[in-house]
Order: structure tokens, then sequence, then C-alpha cells
């Protein structure tokens, strides 16, 4: 790899940035470095969509070969730019026109202090982009979900889902991709960045093996994926990261594939695109999906990440465990394959060897031998927030209704997401009934001794772990009406 300065496109041409801190954020660049200050910070944390940006980067599928997606500037390292391109607020306008998401949010009085309108205004355009040209009126459910990752704090939402209604009357007005393809296209050509400042490098290997060397060559060196996590290391705990090595250019990481048995995603793939893929094969995880933070934290985040992370309150582990998820790990030229939940060894211990890193996800398909699998978070908002319990059940019922296999496993139960073994053992071999789902959820005890702090408390968690599994039934067992306020005695 060859040292260079960090290079991508934005208002019209290539920017080239040599003398940044690696860890310096995209939102500090725009504000403090260009003094483009349209686009604000308030969290900092990727939470509340004040700094959202849109970034367009090479891909085939596409519309005109440019992906374009909004993201959280504040959490964004500058050299994950390198290749990309960049819009902010600032582009939207042109020689004093309105774009027409900004033309309807004036009219439909989208904004009074205005602090949250650009991020606002990015999530709609990005949406607007993607969609205008041969898409009828986005649903209210679109638009929710499209904005999910944009707080607004005086206004209130419906002149806000309105504007978003009322830009599509507007004629289309969306932008020609090919002249910025075009650019990615040439610096495309430009080696693997390796880029250095002060006593940080910043590594983008383009290839597995690339990577394979180099993190096995420096093994200290601080892996970044979506930098959801670690971007906040930097925001929120003033981490200096030392040397940095990318995952987003390497181009095996970001593959996706499939054979009868198994979908295999790469560890790079996004967030968005792992969640279609898994509900291309199993609807169930479609209501997950959704409520995984917002949509710019899953075009940044990837499932890779998320797994490596280890965090006790993920949210793609427990189902991803239910469904007898493996795990491809690679260190050197070394492949291994672990079932999921041998990957975890305690609060933030995980089984990666020294320069080993997470290659892919390895989950086998429902349509090849269809469960009964259900995933649910239970959280306190719809949206961007925490689960204080998220369990995954995967039955496999033999003609009779009897259980001849069962996977359960929870986040927010333990220090790490488990199986529930005891509840796994009371339910096998069981018909499916009152009395096996009761037992299950008593055996739900032996397995945990829940988290108990200030998200819920660790009574709380069991009731709605417990509460969860008699779900399952009720959902199962369509002849028993689901008694609405029942709960375990
Ligand atoms: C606002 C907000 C909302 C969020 N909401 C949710 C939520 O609803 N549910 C949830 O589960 N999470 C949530 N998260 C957490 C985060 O988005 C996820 O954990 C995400 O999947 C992390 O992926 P990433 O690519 O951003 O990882 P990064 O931040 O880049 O990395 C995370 C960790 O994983 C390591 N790592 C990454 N890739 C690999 C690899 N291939 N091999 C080895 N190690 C690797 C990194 O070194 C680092 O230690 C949220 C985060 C934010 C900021
Ligand atoms: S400043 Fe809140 S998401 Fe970035
Ligand atoms: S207009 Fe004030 S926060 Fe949204």
């Amino acid at each position: 790899m060859t040292q260079r300065a960090i290079r991508f496109w934005h208002r019209g041409s290539i920017v080239e940035v040599s003398d940044a801190s690696p860890q310096r954020t995209v939102l500090q660049w725009l504000r403090e470095d260009l003094h483009a200050t349209g686009t604000k910070e308030a969290c900092g944390e990727g939470d509340c969509g004040a700094c959202t940006v849109v970034l367009g980067s090479r891909d085939e599928s596409a519309p005109g070969g440019l992906r374009l997606e909004a993201a959280n500037s504040c959490i964004q390292f500058l050299p994950t730019l390198d290749g990309k391109a960049l819009f902010s607020v600032e582009d939207l306008a042109s020689e004093g026109t309105l774009h027409p998401v900004q033309e309807a949010m004036v009219e439909c009085h989208g904004s009074q202090c205005g602090f949250c309108t650009p991020g606002f205004i990015m999530s709609l355009w990005a949406h607007y982009e993607n969609n205008r040209a041969d898409r009828a009126a986005p649903t209210r459910d679109e638009i929710t979900d499209t904005l999910s990752g944009n707080l607004c704090r005086c206004t209130g939402y419906r002149p806000i889902i309105e504007a978003a209604q009322t830009a599509w009357q507007k004629p289309c007005a969306t932008m020609s991709r090919a002249p910025v393809r075009a650019v990615l296209d040439a610096l495309a050509e430009l080696p693997a960045l390796e880029y250095a400042n002060g006593t940080q490098t910043f590594f983008a290997p383009r290839s597995v093996d690339e990577l394979a060397t180099l993190y096995s060559a420096k093994p200290q060196a601080q892996l970044l994926a979506g930098s959801t996590d670690v971007g906040l290391w930097v925001t929120k705990q003033l981490r200096h990261l030392g040397d940095i090595i990318y995952l987003g250019k390497v181009k095996e990481l970001a593959q996706i594939s499939h054979n009868d048995k198994w979908i295999e995603i790469g560890a790079g793939v996004s967030l968005t695109d792992a969640f279609a893929t898994l509900i291309a094969d199993e609807a169930q995880w479609t209501e997950l999906a959704q409520r995984f933070a917002s949509v710019p934290i899953r075009n940044a985040g990837t499932l890779g990440g998320n797994v490596a992370n280890g965090s006790p309150i993920g949210d793609s582990m427990p189902g991803l465990m239910a469904l007898g998820t493996m795990v491809v790990l690679q260190q050197g030229a070394g492949i291994r394959e672990l079932p999921l939940e041998e990957l975890y060894l305690g609060y933030q211990k995980n089984a990666l060897e020294p320069g080993e890193f997470v290659r892919a996800l390895r989950i086998p398909r429902q349509s090849a031998q269809p469960k009964l699998f259900r995933t649910w978070k239970i959280s306190k908002r719809r949206d961007q927030d925490i689960a204080a319990v998220c369990a995954a059940f995967a039955l496999s019922l033999s003609n009779d209704n009897v259980v001849t296999s069962a996977r359960i496993a929870f986040g927010g139960m333990a220090a790490t997401p488990r199986r529930a073994s005891a509840a796994e053992a009371a339910l096998t071999g069981q018909a499916l009934s009152e009395a096996s789902i009761r037992a299950a959820m008593q055996a739900l005890r032996s397995d945990y001794q829940p988290l108990d702090d200030m998200r819920a408390s660790a009574d709380y968690r069991m009731q709605v772990a417990q509460n969860l599994l008699w779900r399952l039934f009720l959902e199962h067992t369509t002849d028993t009406p689901l008694r609405v306020g029942e709960v375990m005695a």
C-alpha cells in the first residue's frame, strides 16, 4: 500500500485532505475546516440526525451506478470518505431555487427553530432521489421509517411527514448521477488508501488477503467497519484509536452468496443489505430490522460489526443464534468456523485470536428447513432505542406438533447474547402445548440471571422473556384467542 491523501467528491470537484487526523469526523471537517455550517451537531452519537449527510458510492445495482445513502456525519471518520461522494445540505438549492423537499418543508411549515431541519432535508432528499423517478408516492409508514433517525424537538412530525408527501407532487427534480459516477470511477483507479497523520495511520485494504496480512502484522490496530460503535468511542469517550484498519473497502467482505443450505453474508455487508437478505428468506425478520436503530445507522453499520462487538443487547445475535448461524473467522490464511454462540466468552470478551477477524456469517436457509421462527425486540421506544430484551425462537415441529428441535436465544438477559438451554430442553421432544410452554417459561429462571440496570430491572426482564415464550405459543395456536393483558402468573 502507498501513502497518499484522502480524496473524495464534494460540491462538484475532487477534494484532497492530507492534514487531518484519521479520526477527525466528517462533521468536524464540514463545520470547522470548510465552514459549511448547514450541517448541525447535537448528540454527537448517531441518535438525533441533526448531522445527516448523504454519501454516494459506486454500486452497479443502483440507479446510474451510484448508491445514495443518508449517514450520520458525527460518527464517520474523514478517511472513510475516500473514493465516495459527500452531499451536504448546501448542495441542494441551486441559484436560489429550492429543491422540492425544501420547498415542501417551507409550504408545510415543517420547521420552527430549524436546528433539526437540514438533517430532515437530507434524509428526505436521499429518499426522494432514490425513489421519485419511478415510484408511487411514499406511504406514511415508509416516510416514518425514512425519518427514523431524525429527531425534532419543536415542530412536531405531522407537518414534516406532510412535507415528504408534498415533495412528491412537485415536478421530478432528481440529479444526474453520471458525472458523479465518472469521478468515482476515476478515484477507484487510485491505489488502496494508506493515510498517515502524526502517529496514526489509517489503512483501507481492498482484498481479504491484504487485510489478513496487514492485521496479522498489526494485531493491535483498531478494526473499523461502519463506525456506529467505534465512532462513539471517539466522540463520547475521547479515545485515541491508534492505527486503524478500515474494512469498508474489502471486496470479499461486501459479498452476499447463497446455496441450497446457506446464506453467506460478508462481515462488511451493511445492516440495510443484510436485513434485506435475511427478510427475503424469512419474513419474520421484518419488524426487528425496522426497529434496529435508524435508516442512517443501518446504512453505515454492518452485521459483522454487530456480531463482533458482541454487546449483550445486540439485536441481530438472538435471531442469528436461533437459526443456527456459523461465524466464519479468518487469521492470516487460516479460516475456521464457530457456532455463533461460541464466539462469546463473557462480557466484552470473545473467542477472536490476535489478528483474527470475522469474515462472514453463514445462516442456514429457512426455505431449506422451515421452522417456527420469531424474533422480537422489547424497548421503550419503537425506533432508535436499545432493547431491554431481545428474543428469538426457532422450533422445528413434527406433523403431530411435537417439538423436534428448539433453539432459543436472548439478548439483555446475561452478559452476552446467549441461548436458553434449559428452556430448549423443556420443549424438545414435547408436544407444543400450554403445559410444555409453561415448563419452558419456568426453565428460563435457571437459564438466566438478567441484567438489572436503568433500562430495565432484572424482574421485568425475566417476566418479559417468559411472556414472549407465551406469545410464541399464542401466535402459533390459532384456536387459542390471544388474551390481551395476560401475563405469567
Ligand atoms: C444511534 C445508534 C443506534 C443503535 N441502535 C442499535 C440497535 O437498535 N441494535 C443494535 O444491536 N445495535 C445498535 N447500535 C449499535 C451498532 O449500530 C451496531 O452494533 C452495528 O452493527 C455495529 O456495526 P459497525 O459496522 O458500525 O461496527 P464498528 O463500530 O465499525 O465496529 C464495532 C466493533 O466490531 C469490531 N469489528 C467490526 N467488524 C469486524 C470484523 N469483521 N471482524 C472483527 N471485528 C470487527 C470493531 O473492531 C469494533 O470493535 C446502535 C448504534 C448507534 C450509534
Ligand atoms: S449529531 Fe446527532 S446524530 Fe449526529
Ligand atoms: S424545528 Fe426545532 S428541533 Fe425541529
